[in-house]
């Protein structure tokens, strides 16, 4: 599919070699800008749709259809479209996602080259945690800044029910060694749900608080693969802070948010490891959206430009890649898919549909 197919308006507009029309109402700026006046400088790259997990709010049992390797860019066609964000399109931050991207055995390279780009992008993993333990010193020396973590519950039988899998000793283990290599601060992701975890906030963020991680708590939005979630069914943000102040005093934190999705608090009585107060973040995707400030642009690992995690159409960087594009055109494939991004999700919309792809093939 080109982007002529993606209902990208083309006339009038100027044409570059490769055949992308730049509309004529999009402003001369190298910038990732759309119609909104919203610019995205976060680029989120799935490295793999595969997981070693899975939760069960994501994926059955059995896995998915996984993404054919040859579809799936490779470790240097990665770096190329990354140095491209980077150099041409003004992304200052990099973070890797999945699946799950440590089952990517290039990810030390990856992370060591766009560590060494020009300027340095801000650059971190969001993992479920399984094999830190070996790469967390890895990853670090190669220039990677922070890691964020998913995590739902404490407790071993819940994690074996929410993930199939038993193995939350190994996440745990993960952390420490991702705080030793001094990957931080580490945020912990959380998503509950009803019957499952949701009685779970005050012992998560108890926890977090003693090992110097900061919670996040996230309302779990309509990407399972299943297509199962519904909106009376979700935890919501107001549940959240409601079930947390049975256990903690919180206060909105004065400091800026920008384009962070977490509406952060401050808990009364704790400090940060390294000084300050220590925070918890609840991140309300759903009931209190926060797309007018949206930073980011996403990436697949089959080579798709995404605007929005619920975007249901995606722009094709990797036939202009292999088709012997140069930096400048896909920069402009980029730019011009950036500018149709929609201003909003749209979950409460009537005529709302969940991507075809679910989380795992997108990245958080
Ligand atoms: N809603 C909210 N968060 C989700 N995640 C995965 N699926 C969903 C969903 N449907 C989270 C994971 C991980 C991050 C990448 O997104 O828990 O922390
Ligand atoms: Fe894997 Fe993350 Fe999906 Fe869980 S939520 S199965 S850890 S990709």
């Amino acid at each position: 599919m080109t982007i002529l197919d993606l209902g990208v308006p083309t006339v009038p507009g100027t044409s570059d070699t490769t055949g992308t029309t730049t509309p004529a109402d999009r402003p001369d700026d190298a910038r990732l800008t759309d119609r909104y006046g919203r610019v995205a400088t976060d680029l989120r790259v799935s490295l793999t749709d595969r997981c070693n997990l899975r939760c069960t709010y994501c994926m059955p049992a059995e896995g998915l259809d996984w993404m054919p390797t040859e579809e799936a860019l490779t470790d240097d066609e990665v770096v190329r479209l990354v140095r491209v964000a980077v150099e041409h399109l003004g992304v200052q931050e990099i973070r890797f996602t999945g699946g799950e991207p440590l089952l990517r055995r290039g990810l030390e390279d990856i992370v060591a080259a766009t560590a060494a780009l020009d300027p340095r992008p801000d650059t971190s993993v969001t993992t479920n945690g399984l094999g830190l333990t070996k790469r967390a010193g890895r990853l670090a020396a190669a220039g990677l800044d922070r890691v964020n973590v998913s995590l739902d519950t404490l407790r071993p039988e819940r994690f074996a029910e929410i993930t199939r899998r038993d193995r939350l000793g190994d996440v745990l283990d993960g952390l420490a060694a991702a705080r030793d290599a001094g990957l931080g601060p580490i945020k912990i992701n959380t998503v509950l749900m009803p019957g499952l975890n949701d009685d779970e906030a005050p012992d998560l963020l108890g926890w977090a608080l003693a090992e110097g991680y900061e919670l996040r708590i996230i309302e779990q939005m309509p990407l399972d693969a299943g297509h199962s979630w519904q909106r009376d069914r979700m935890i919501t943000a107001e549940q959240i802070l409601d079930s947390l102040r049975t256990r903690f005093s919180l206060r909105p934190d004065p400091a800026e948010r920008g384009g962070a999705p977490a509406e952060r608090f401050l808990v009364d009585g704790w400090e940060r490891p390294g000084g300050g107060p220590a925070r918890v973040g609840v991140i309300a995707s759903v009931t209190r959206p926060f797309c007018g400030t949206c930073d980011r642009t996403r990436l697949t690992a089959d080579g798709q430009v995404r605007t929005c995690l619920f975007a249901r159409s995606e722009n094709d960087l990797r036939s202009l890649l292999r088709g012997g594009g140069t930096d400048d055109e896909i920069a402009t494939a980029w730019r011009v898919a950036m500018w149709g991004k929609k201003p909003g999700h749209g979950i409460d919309d009537p005529g709302f549909l969940q991507p075809d792809r679910p989380m795992s093939a997108i990245g958080g």
